[in-house]
């Protein structure tokens, strides 16, 4: 996809040694194992050995390690739990991976401000579990949350199945300590809930997939802990009826907490590769909505939960699952947090991550089919159907690599080019990475992409910080 960039030079010894000499040798890994771990992500079956790994332990050593390679002209990739769908943390082009792991302290948790200070390489639910014990509640839920780190997920403007009520990452995030390319430590913004001071930096630094900066202090806001939520599971004999209920949930009057859309095989799949999880499931449900509703009353919430069945009833759902207790709450929520590992214990695949204004599901799941049966492949879809975000599971099973590498990219435009023409978009909370770069031309016109390319310049005049992603 990418030929190798001439301009960058190799870690020679002397460099190596200057690294090290930054992070202590125990933090300067060159053996295969760390190499080979941090060479891939959970994007395809996709690997790119670095030359080195550093693991620095606070600021002042990034900014050293990052003035080093910006002199040197060498590539940095930065990586966090590694949980990454678009090949974001891929070093395509070697060089330097900088692993955050140890980043891993909650700075300052500020109740009376609602708000928490936290370095990047804390896991995310490490986060959540600990502002919950203070009844305070921080919503972005990635499946990936027991894994991925909170920084990971700034960079890529992570969502999951909240984000249908409580929004994304950016939606939290306040504040930003970022080390530039040349090695300077600058804050995006400031810790208010308001703020139209100047060029929105912070905004622009999340969801830029480390291709701008490198982030070391994370700022977000917080809520109140919803102390209730009840959870529901809808089974469909239309796939494309179920998405089409979506929309009308909302219209109803109900924002659910979380509204997921699952095919049959998304389920199967993950029951079987869990083994633990039993669900009923008649032959004849080609879908599911899985759908959870939160706050602090009770009673209001069993109310939207009849609200939904209501509305549910007139699209032709069979009999729906209440989960009353928190053992098959956790089952159900396991499932679907499972549904990618699920996949891609079945097959190699690629993980497209459409997004379109809700009440277009139905059309862009019936686009999906269509496609994969022009070109040759088959599909399991599952996301946030309440956010218009549909996961396009692309199995390479049998195919070969020619049509893998060829036909199934064709498909792929054929589907970005439908999402483009109802106004949505490629990538709702993955990225662009490595792997949606290709497509970029769908979304953006030139003009587009030349104010993206001067912000890049503006940043990283040497192109050196995660070379090859986003923009290429
Ligand atoms: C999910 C990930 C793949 O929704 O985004 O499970
Ligand atoms: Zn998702």
């Amino acid at each position: 996809m990418h030929g190798k960039n001439n301009t960058f030079q190799t870690l020679h010894a002397d460099l190596r040694t200057k690294l090290q000499s930054i992070v202590s040798e125990t933090y300067l890994l060159v053996d295969e194992t760390s190499l080979w771990d941090c060479g891939h992500d959970e994007t395809e079956d996709l690997s790119f050995l670095p030359e080195a790994v550093v693991v620095p332990a606070n600021t002042e050593e990034v900014s050293a390690i990052m003035a080093l390679c910006n002199a040197e002209r060498i590539p940095v990739t930065i990586r966090g739990g590694g949980s990454g769908l678009a090949g974001g943390a891929l070093p395509i082009h070697g060089g330097v991976v900088i692993w955050m792991k140890r980043f891993d302290q909650i700075l300052n948790i500020d109740a009376q401000n609602f708000q928490v200070t936290v370095e990047p390489g804390v896991v995310t639910e490490t986060l959540q579990n600990t502002l919950k014990e203070q009844g305070l509640f921080y919503p972005p839920d990635p499946s990936s949350k027991g894994w991925s780190f909170i920084g990971g997920n700034v960079n890529t403007n992570a969502g999951g199945p909240r984000a249908v009520k409580y929004g994304v990452v950016k939606d939290y995030v306040l504040n930003l300590e970022v080390v530039l390319p040349n090695g300077d430590v600058i804050w995006t913004g400031a810790n208010t809930l308001k703020n139209s001071t100047g060029y929105n930096l912070t905004q622009l630094l999340v969801g830029s997939e480390g291709t701008l900066g490198v982030v070391t202090k994370i700022v977000l806001k917080l809520q109140p802990l919803p102390t209730q939520n009840l959870l529901m599971l809808a089974p469909f004999r239309s796939a494309e009826s179920a998405c089409a209920a979506v929309a009308a949930i909302f219209q109803a009057g109900v924002t659910p907490s979380a509204l997921e859309f699952m095919e049959r095989n998304a389920i199967t799949w993950a029951v079987r590769y869990l083994g633990d999880v039993q669900i009923p499931l008649t032959d004849d449900t080609e879908a599911h909505l899985l759908i959870e509703v939160d706050g602090f009353h009770l009673e209001t919430l069993y109310k939207d939960c009849e609200t939904i069945s209501g509305v549910l009833e007139q699209f032709d759902c069979g009999e729906i699952l209440f989960a009353d207790n928190d053992a098959t709450k956790t089952d159900l929520w396991k499932l679907r947090r499972n549904v990618a590992h699920a996949v891609k214990h079945n097959s190699i695949y690629k993980e497209e991550d459409t997004v379109v204004p809700r009440a277009f599901l139905p059309q862009l799941l019936k686009k999906v089919k269509a496609v994969g049966a022009e070109y040759g492949f088959e599909s399991v879809c599952y996301g946030h159907a309440g956010d218009g975000n549909l996961h396009v599971n692309i199995l390479k099973g049998s195919l070969s690599d020619e049509h893998w590498l060829v036909e199934v990219p064709k498909g792929i435009r054929e589907i970005f080019k439908f999402v483009k023409s109802v106004n949505g978009t490629l990538s709702g909370e993955h990225g662009v990475g490595y792997v949606q770069q290709p497509y970029l031309d769908i979304m953006f016109t030139e003009t587009e992409l030349n104010l993206m390319r001067a912000i890049k310049q503006a940043f990283d005049p040497n192109g050196i910080l995660n070379p090859g992603k986003v923009l290429g």
